[in-house]
């Protein structure tokens, strides 16, 4: 019988996780139905409930030990990968991925927390962000983290606090590196006109003014240029250019030690979908910093890289159930599943493609037809597939869509008070929660009605 689903019949890359749509342990049990990490998604959906955000531990490895070793092989000099916790941040992803030698990229007070809970050495978090507020720049001052410098903002508040404090700081200069590249407009942030860091001709400002900063010492410089990007040069470009950086920095007597060149390496959400791996990127960039470290006659700085989609979104699937059905003649078929924008906001806001599967029907094998996949929010735009192809499904069939582990959990919300999934880690045939799911009384938890209004 004819396979529809061709992403099943795409060998599965162990070593490059971006590369695949599903996580690398997914199989189909004797009763043809899909498993993960060993665990029947059928079994998973009766002891947790539905729907239900799912990471594979052994996809989230890989992923990890592909950019070490990618590193080691590629970087004569020293290296660090940090894991970029926006993607998706908990105490168990915090955990994870300072057991597989990483360290983390935390963008706020909440994402700094969670990493030192989740097991995170200090000295390997980085603090972005381009409004810091007080209290969270306070917060990483008096942890002794790296702070990232993005804006002037930034800078005339830790001049001041390193006095205040009398703490000496380690600080890394962000800036703009110019650079294009071809993904959403939304997740650019290398182009010149992008709200984060110093643009390129501020550098040598910024390297003049901290250059007479006492209890300021900059180690580091930093860029980003996007996420989920196919294309290599882009990464090899900006690899030459913060080179170019650490060698302005010189001029002004800064001994820059370390280079963060941000994270962006997309993956495989559907077929048309073909990244890079993990290693051809890794290779790319340790091969530009090398080449232009050696033009220049510098030493080779730490190289960092701020991977967060790459590691963490082939990882995680999220498992729905359907419920209502809506034909409208001649145009489509609508079927709504229990979840939708609020645990996965990333089509109604970029658009994003997904491939899916019926969980009783991996291969699609059955009766195929085409469906319009709704949420069950109240908007018109909650839309996850707008044409999706799998066997002819009815109420109660759970729906599994893939690549969901980064970007969902983590920019999820209660639209609607609808309460958020829970989460679970399976691997070798065991499931364990990371996230316990939310009840429609816990939303409730941060409402107050003033007494005047209790009669
Ligand atoms: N480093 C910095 C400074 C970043 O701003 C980002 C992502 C990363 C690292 C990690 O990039 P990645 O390896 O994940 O591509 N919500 C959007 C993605 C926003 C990315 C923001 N910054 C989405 O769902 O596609």
């Amino acid at each position: 019988m004819e396979q529809r689903n061709s992403f099943f019949n795409i060998p599965i890359d162990l070593v490059s996780p971006n590369k695949n749509i599903v996580p690398v342990t997914t199989s189909v049990n004797n009763l043809g139905a899909l498993t993960v990490g060993g665990c029947s998604i059928d079994d998973l959906i009766q002891n947790y409930g539905s729907p239900l955000y799912i990471l594979d531990e052994l996809t989230l490895r890989n992923s990890c030990k592909a950019y070490k070793k990618s590193l080691e092989k590629y970087y004569p000099g020293e290296s660090l990968p940090i894991y970029a916790s926006k993607a998706n941040s908990s105490l168990f992803m915090s955990w994870l991925i300072q057991s597989e030698g990483f360290g983390l990229d935390a963008v706020s007070k909440g994402e700094l927390i969670t990493a030192l809970k989740g097991g995170v050495v200090r000295e390997n978090i980085v603090f972005h962000g381009n409004n810091k507020s007080d209290e969270e720049l306070i917060f990483a001052i008096n942890n002794n983290i790296k702070i990232v410098i993005d804006n002037d903002y930034d800078l005339v508040r830790l001049k001041r606090y390193a006095n205040e404090l009398d703490k000496r700081l380690e600080v890394m200069i962000r800036f703009t590196p110019g650079i294009e590249c071809h993904t959403h407009e939304y997740i650019k942030t290398g182009s010149v006109d992008s709200k984060f860091g110093f643009g390129l001709d501020n550098l040598d400002r910024v390297f003049s003014e901290t250059a007479d900063i006492k209890n300021i010492n900059v180690v580091g410089v930093h860029a980003h240029i996007g996420s989920q990007i196919f294309e290599l040069a882009p990464h090899h470009d900006l690899a030459k250019i913060m080179v170019n950086s650490i060698l302005k920095a010189k001029d002004y007597g800064h001994e820059i030690k370390e280079l963060n060149v941000g994270g962006g390496l997309g993956i495989r959400y559907t077929n048309e979908d073909d990244p890079p791996s993990i290693d051809q990127w890794v290779k790319t960039v340790s091969n530009s910093v090398v080449e232009e470290c050696e033009k220049f006659n510098l030493d080779l700085p730490k190289l960092m890289c701020e991977p967060g989609r790459s590691i963490v979104s082939t990882a995680g699937i999220t498992v729905y159930t359907i419920g209502s059905f809506k034909d409208v003649p001649g145009v489509r078929t609508y079927i709504s599943v229990d979840g939708g924008m609020s645990d996965n906001p990333r089509p109604i806001t970029y658009q994003s493609t997904y491939s899916a599967c019926l969980v009783r029907d991996p291969h699609n094998k059955q009766d195929i037809k085409k469906y319009t996949v709704a949420g069950k929010h109240c908007e018109s735009g909650d839309v996850l597939f707008k044409e999706l192809e799998i066997g002819k499904c009815e109420s109660g069939d759970l729906l599994c869509v893939f690549g969901t582990g980064a970007y969902n959990s983590s920019m999820s919300s209660n639209y609607n008070r609808i309460p958020r999934p829970a989460g679970l880690v399976v691997s070798n045939g065991s499931a364990e929660l990371i996230q316990k799911r939310e009840s429609s009384e816990d939303l409730l938890k941060f409402d107050v009605l003033p007494d005047r209004f209790i009669r």
